[in-house]
Parts: C-alpha cells; sequence; structure tokens
C-alpha cells in the first residue's frame, strides 16, 4: 500500500482545518488536509465574523481577501423583534457593535472591524490560502481510523473517487471534522454535555426583501407569531446572506419528534409567513435539518492526536461564535506545532494547547445556551408563556399598546427584556476577552488584573501574561501600524522602549541561542515605532525599560515591569519555560 508522509495531517476543511492549514503552511510547516466532499461548504451556515477573527485573518495577510466578501458591521446592527417583515415591529436593538457607546469599544480594541461573512464564502478564501502556500489538500479523500506510536500517527484514508484506501504517515494529527467527529471519538475525548437538545432546519432563498429591511439594515431579523410554530413557540429567525436579496431562515421543530417533511412549498409557505407578504418572488435554494447541541469537550488531545473546532464545543449559532472560536483554537496550536516540529519548543509545549482552549470551549458553549433562554423574558413581556390559547397570547401582545397600568408595565417589561439580550448580540468581551493559564505563560509575579467592568460585555486591555496583546496605533514614515502588526506571524516579539536596549540585545542573542524566531521591536520618540498619542506608554502597563514577550498567536507570554540587572538571563528563564525547554 503506497504511503504519503507529511508532517501534520488535518481532517477537514471547514473554518477549524482550513485556517489550521493555512497558518501551517504559512509557517513554512509541511501539512496535508483530507476532507470528505468534493468542495468546502455548500451553505453560508456560520457568518459573524468577531474582531478577534479578523485579526487572525489580518495575521495571514488574508483580511483585505476577507473583506471583499463581507457585509460591514453598519449593516449588521438593527437586530429587529416583529410579528413579520412587512407587519408590526416590537422592538429593535442595536448589535454588533453599533450602539455608539460599543461602536468606540470596537474601534478602541482593534484595528479590525467585526463583519458579516458567510461560512461558504469565508472558506475558500482559508483554503485557497493553504493549498496556495503549500498544503497538500486532497478534497473526496475521508478519514476512516488511525493508529499511534511514539514517533508519528499512520492514519487510515479512503480517496471517494477512486474508492481506493491508502495511509498518511504524520507526526500529528488534527481532528477538525465537526460536530460528528470522528477521530474526537477514536482518541475518547472526554464529552460533557448533551447533543440534540433542539431542532431546527435551516431554508435558503432569494428574494429581494430591501422595502422591508433597508431602513433597519440587520444581520437577524426575529420574527414572533404565536400560533405558527411547528411544535415550537412559534419563533422564527431570518437571517441575510447578502443585503438584501439573499436569506437563511432558521425556523424551530420539536425535538421529541421527527424532523418535519421538507418540500419546496412548504419551506415558501415558511417564508411567506414570516415575510407577511405571500406577493414577494421567492426562490427556495435549499433545505435542512439540523439539532442544537450542548457538549464540549474536557480535553482536547490525546498524544499525538489534536482535535479542534465543532470537534470539541457543539453549541446552537446564539452569540455567533461558532466559526470563530474553530479559527482563533487553530491559531493557538499552529504555532506550538511549529516550533515543536522545528526543535524550537519541547513536545509539553502542545500540552498548552488543552490548558488554553479547553475552558474556552465551555465558555462559548455554555454562553451559547444560555442566550438561547435569554430569549424567555421578550415571550414573558409579550404574555406568550402565561397562555397557551393563541387569541389570548395576541391579545395580551395588543395589550402593550394600551395606555393603561397592564400597556405600560408590558413595554418597559419588553424594552428591558430586548435591552438583556446585550449578552448574545454585542458581547464585546465574550469575543475578546479570552485570557490564558498554562506552561507557555509566566507570570510577572503581579495579581492579575480584576475585571472592572462586566466581562462579558466590556473589553478589557492589560498585558498581563495570558492576555492578548492590547491593540493601539503606533506610526512609522507616516503610516498607522497597530501594535498587533509588529506582532505573530509566527514568531515571537519582544516589545520595549527607550531604556530597554538591553533587552533587544538580550533578543538578538536568545534568538540564535535557542534557535527560536523572536525579533524586538522599540516603541518611543526616535525609536522603530513613535507613539504619537502616546496610547502605548498609557496601556503598556510596564516602564519604558520595560517589556512585553509576546508569543505568535498575539498573546501575552510574559512581561518585565523594568529593564533589570541581567535581561538575558531573565528572557532566557521565561523563553524557556513558554517553549518547554
Ligand atoms: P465544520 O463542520 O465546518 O467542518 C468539518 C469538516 O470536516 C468538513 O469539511 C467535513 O466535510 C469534514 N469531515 C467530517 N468528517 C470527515 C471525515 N471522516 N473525513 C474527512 N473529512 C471529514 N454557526 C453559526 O454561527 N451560525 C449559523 O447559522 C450556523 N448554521 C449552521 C448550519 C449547519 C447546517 C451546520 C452544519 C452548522 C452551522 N453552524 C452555524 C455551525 C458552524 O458552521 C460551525 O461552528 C463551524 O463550521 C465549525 O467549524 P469546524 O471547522 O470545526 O467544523
Amino acid at each position: 500500500m503506497t504511503m504519503l508522509e507529511t508532517g501534520v495531517l488535518i481532517v477537514g476543511s471547514g473554518p477549524a482545518g482550513s485556517s489550521a492549514a493555512a497558518l501551517l503552511s504559512t509557517y513554512g510547516i509541511d501539512n496535508t488536509l483530507v476532507t470528505r466532499y468534493r468542495w468546502l461548504a455548500d451553505t453560508p451556515r456560520a457568518h459573524i465574523t468577531n474582531q478577534r477573527t479578523m485579526e487572525v485573518l489580518r495575521d495571514l495577510g488574508l483580511e483585505e481577501q476577507a473583506m471583499l466578501y463581507a457585509t460591514h458591521q453598519e449593516l449588521m446592527g438593527n437586530n429587529v423583534f416583529c410579528a413579520s417583515l412587512a407587519g408590526e415591529e416590537l422592538g429593535r436593538m442595536r448589535s454588533w457593535g453599533n450602539d455608539p457607546h460599543s461602536k468606540a469599544r470596537h474601534l478602541k480594541a482593534s484595528p479590525t472591524e467585526m463583519v458579516d461573512i458567510p461560512q461558504d464564502l469565508l472558506e475558500p478564501v482559508l483554503f485557497g490560502a493553504a493549498a496556495k502556500r503549500g498544503t497538500k489538500a486532497r478534497l473526496s479523500t475521508e478519514y476512516l481510523s488511525h493508529i499511534q506510536d511514539e514517533t508519528g500517527v499512520t492514519v487510515t484514508v479512503r480517496d471517494r473517487v477512486l474508492d481506493q484506501t491508502f495511509e498518511i504517515r504524520a507526526k500529528y494529527l488534527i481532528g477538525a471534522d465537526g460536530g460528528r467527529s470522528q477521530v474526537a471519538q477514536d482518541i475518547g475525548l472526554p464529552m460533557v454535555g448533551k447533543m440534540g437538545v433542539g431542532g431546527s432546519m435551516n431554508i435558503t432563498f432569494k428574494a429581494d426583501l430591501s422595502r422591508y429591511v433597508a431602513h433597519r439594515p440587520s444581520v437577524l431579523y426575529w420574527v414572533l407569531q404565536p400560533g405558527s410554530d411547528v411544535g415550537g413557540i412559534g419563533m422564527g429567525l431570518v437571517r441575510m446572506v447578502r443585503p438584501w436579496d439573499e436569506w437563511l431562515i432558521v425556523w424551530g421543530y420539536d425535538i421529541d419528534q421527527p424532523p418535519p417533511e421538507m418540500t419546496d412549498d412548504f419551506a415558501r409557505s415558511v417564508v411567506h409567513s414570516l415575510v407577511g407578504d405571500d406577493t414577494i418572488p421567492v426562490e427556495i435554494t435549499g433545505y435542512s435539518t439540523w439539532t442544537v447541541n450542548h457538549m464540549y469537550a474536557k480535553r482536547y488531545s490525546s498524544g499525538r492526536v489534536f482535535c479542534m473546532g465543532d470537534a470539541v464545543h457543539r453549541h446552537p449559532p446564539s452569540n455567533g461564535l461558532g466559526s470563530n472560536t474553530s479559527i482563533q483554537d487553530a491559531f493557538n496550536l499552529a504555532w506550538k506545532l511549529a516550533l515543536v516540529l522545528n526543535g524550537a519548543a519541547g513536545e509539553k509545549l502542545l500540552d498548552s494547547y488543552n490548558a488554553e482552549r479547553a475552558p474556552i470551549g465551555k465558555q462559548v458553549v455554555d454562553r451559547a445556551n444560555k442566550s438561547i433562554g435569554e430569549t424567555g423574558p421578550i415571550f414573558q413581556a409579550l404574555g406568550l408563556l402565561s397562555t397557551k390559547d393563541v387569541d389570548q397570547m395576541r391579545a395580551n401582545m395588543e395589550s402593550r399598546k394600551r395606555p393603561d397600568v397592564e400597556g405600560r408595565s408590558r413595554r418597559k417589561a419588553l424594552r428591558d427584556a430586548i435591552a438583556y439580550k446585550v449578552y448574545e448580540f454585542d458581547a464585546h468581551g465574550v469575543e475578546m476577552n479570552q485570557r490564558y493559564q498554562s506552561s507557555a505563560v509566566v507570570s510577572d509575579g503581579s495579581a492579575a488584573p480584576a475585571f472592572t467592568q462586566d466581562p462579558e460585555l466590556i473589553y478589557q486591555a492589560t498585558t498581563y501574561p495570558g492576555a492578548r496583546l492590547p491593540h493601539v496605533w503606533l506610526e512609522r514614515s507616516g503610516r498607522q501600524v497597530s501594535t498587533l502588526d509588529l506582532v505573530g506571524q509566527g514568531r515571537f516579539t519582544l516589545l520595549t522602549g527607550i531604556g530597554g536596549d538591553d533587552w533587544v540585545a538580550a533578543a538578538e542573542a536568545l534568538a540564535a541561542e535557542l534557535g527560536v524566531p523572536l525579533t524586538a521591536v522599540s516603541i518611543g520618540p526616535g525609536r522603530d515605532y513613535e507613539d504619537p498619542f502616546g496610547d502605548w506608554a498609557n496601556s503598556s502597563e510596564i516602564a519604558d525599560g520595560g517589556c512585553v514577550l509576546v508569543r505568535p498567536d498575539q498573546f501575552v507570554a510574559w512581561r518585565s515591569m523594568d529593564t533589570t540587572a541581567d535581561c538575558q538571563a531573565a528572557l532566557r528563564t521565561a523563553l524557556r519555560a513558554v517553549l518547554s525547554r
């Protein structure tokens, strides 16, 4: 039997697998990707693309290309609750960084913009970059099983075109094979939670709905229709795919019953009902059913096999975290594999992937499911939970228009309930406040800064080890450059300033001594980069002569508050710890 050899074998070409391949190829690591079907995602699926993910794309040099396919932030912002698109509106919430205060926080947090990119448009950007940069990509190739030993993993795959089975020998295997991951099952990852806690159907269609939506541009239009449900409460979601003529409807079904029979006529009737206008020409382009899951893995790896993405965190689309978290898993693991394969780091560095990403996966799964529950107060406020009588439900909804006590209290309850959905539709902290604790983060002896505002809502910048490097704009030769642009790209970066020359010398010496990619950058008047507004001085939390050591994934590995007597010894100790050497 023929045996293909590779450094890292990746199973799956979704957001996780494609970005892992793109990153590894960018870092110069030999890798192969196999994926079951003859092409990538064929439906829009995930779409909300948050700033942290855009930073990964920026690091990969793919931000501009992704923006070609993106619907920009200002068209994402009115989260509408209504009886139908053509019918009565119940309320709106400014979302996804479009509230002016939130917008300011977004602008301060990152050089990138949160956008909407349907998964079937984003995957080709990642996959294309991977293949172009060196990934040996094999479509129509299915993972079957693997055996691992001391030096590598032997994986059996099936070429679905030729119907032939062959083996691939890899040093490491990544299971990015989605919510029904065979790889995760084969390595027996400990899973917590439940699959199939709810049922949903997706209907994709084309229809020009500009007249109902262009004045309140949004990604999501929530339609509440008591009595018109399929075993649920009667809430449907009309999701923008492309403004304003491509759409996806998500409509719940009773998970205790078999999935409904889907036909074009049924799909069209759901579309017409949620749009509230039967005269609109509708072209149904597809439909499918899927289940809502609440499950995460407590550990992401076993030996030489690592899982990422939906393989280890399975949750509903609320908060739009699915593909974001998957891409960020890849950003965490790829540089570690690269350094271990290049001999610059010890194998124990790979354990930090579990320590850093598994808590994030749990947090994301719990948050996404909690957000579903937090829609309850909207139904409550409209009087939809206190009765099963559909006429009474409609009367209760109407009562919010009355000038009496009940009307006033319903109006207030509804406003409050919609405002509370900020935890789903504008949870900037959930997206940006990730902090790691692991062997790949070295304490500087100080206490972790407590969050001074709600950590789920408000991003709090810090250079505390384990946090993502704060973004501020610097300048060089009249050009604006983000601090995040100085770091990443597969190497460690040491940021210092005036009085930090010993750190720069130490970084140069240790890059050679340890064989690790490490560059030093000095910030301040007359240095490599100017800090014209003093933003770095105000946010770096170190003295000018101190340093911040930043990992290839833009997270702070270690920092020193000021210069020290022996910078080289201090930096060597920190680097050796981070690299498990
Ligand atoms: P993903 O599932 O994307 O990719 C898995 C890959 O592995 C695929 O390429 C698959 O072909 C491949 N594969 C699987 N088994 C294999 C095998 N044995 N051999 C080889 N290849 C194999 N999220 C959201 O935020 N909003 C939304 O609206 C939706 N909607 C939605 C609809 C549907 C129908 C699905 C299935 C999912 C969603 N999601 C979603 C979830 C979102 O799509 C999901 O979180 C990400 O795609 C996860 O990315 P991964 O790369 O981890 O898995």
